[in-house]
């Protein structure tokens, strides 16, 4: 079978990370897949940047419009962000019939609704396991690994920016804005960082989580949302002192009075697992009725851990064209390797 097509729409960080893991792995990623999965052309504006990346072979243009119009092309994956032009381009994406692999909460968490709609008028999917907390699968665990699950509340550190503000600001006494242009210069930060200091960006992470979570549409305009800009220095310490660590957490809850969604500053025994959760890194803790509480962490920012999420969508949806019914059941889709793998 010949490879699925994949058309990329904007190769910054996370684009480039998503074209070199691909390219780095596609032996594992095909067998896994069932069938090859190939990026064949891009859209960016910065079309020397861009085949600067990707090298010959791979078509380049400055026009997304084309790679969507493109009929060989199955997925097309959105790495613009934003609500603008990302929307309309998505929108295009499901009208033409192709799948959409996005890493854009903003996106979802405000227009969701619509585009989820449109998909499934369409016959398509909408994947979108790198829009939340980065490369930890939490969108797989809540979808699939918890589904016998009545979820009860989850919390959780997802956004690395200001939980590496936080972290800077206790271990060295660093001031906010030195550790925000750190934090920037990383390529933590959202493209506005209001979106991270202001919870915003916590607060559409939270608002995808709770629609899987309790099969609600996503409901962004009712969330609680308060970031840390208020918080100083002598906050941190005297959390610090009566054994607490001040983390932003977005949480989801079932009440009695319904579901409730909130990001805000909160205080977490020092002593928790999830108040050492230090820099970048993203956390989320999860209730269910079965199950227990269950944790899961890692990398919520940058190239190569969001990249894992974009392609983990690429396989699974890859999976539904392929050939060989096992594929859509990946525990059993493992073949023999042409690499020796052998347990010695
Ligand atoms: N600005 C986000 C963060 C990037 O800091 O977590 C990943 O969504």
């Amino acid at each position: 079978m010949k490879p699925i097509q994949v058309g990329l729409l904007g190769i910054g960080t996370v684009g480039s990370g998503t074209f070199n893991v691909l390219k780095r792995n596609q032996e594992e990623i095909t067998r896994r897949a069932g069938r090859g999965i190939e990026i064949t052309m891009v859209a960016d504006l910065d079309v020397a940047r861009a085949k600067a990346v990707v090298g010959e072979g791979v078509q380049v243009v400055n026009d997304a419009a084309a790679v969507i119009a493109n009929p060989d092309i199955d997925i097309i994956i959105e790495l613009i962000g934003g609500y603008g032009i990302a929307k309309k381009l998505v929108l295009d994406a499901i009208a033409a019939g192709k799948h959409v692999v996005t890493a854009n909460k903003a996106l979802l968490a405000v227009h969701g609704t619509e585009i989820f709609a449109a998909a499934s008028a369409k016959g398509v999917v909408v994947a979108f396991e790198a829009a939340v907390a980065g490369g930890i699968p939490i969108i797989k665990a809540l979808r699939e690994g918890l589904t016998a699950n009545r979820i009860q509340w989850l919390a959780g550190i997802i956004n690395g920016t200001t939980n590496f503000i936080l972290s800077e600001m206790r271990d060295k006494g660093l001031d906010f804005d030195v550790v925000l242009k750190e934090a920037q210069r990383l390529g933590y930060a959202e493209a506005d960082p209001t979106f991270d200091i202001e919870g915003v960006d916590a607060a559409h992470k939270v608002t995808l989580m709770s629609a899987i979570a309790y099969g609600i549409p996503v409901q962004f305009d009712k969330a609680y949302v308060e970031g840390i800009t208020k918080l100083g220095a002598a906050d941190i310490k005297y959390a610090e002192q009566l054994g607490y660590r001040i983390k932003l957490l977005g949480i989801t809850k079932r009440t009695a009075k319904g579901i409730e969604l909130r990001v805000h500053p909160s205080l977490v025994p020092a002593k928790r697992l999830i108040a050492n959760v230090e820099g970048a890194m993203n956390a989320v803790v999860v209730n269910g009725d079965a199950v227990g509480t269950t944790l899961y962490y890692g990398k919520g920012a940058g190239s190569e851990p969001t990249a894992s999420a974009v392609i983990a969508d690429l396989v699974d949806i890859t999976r539904l064209h392929t050939a060989d019914p096992q594929h859509r059941v990946p525990h059993l889709a493992f073949q023999p390797s042409a690499i020796s793998n052998e347990v010695v």
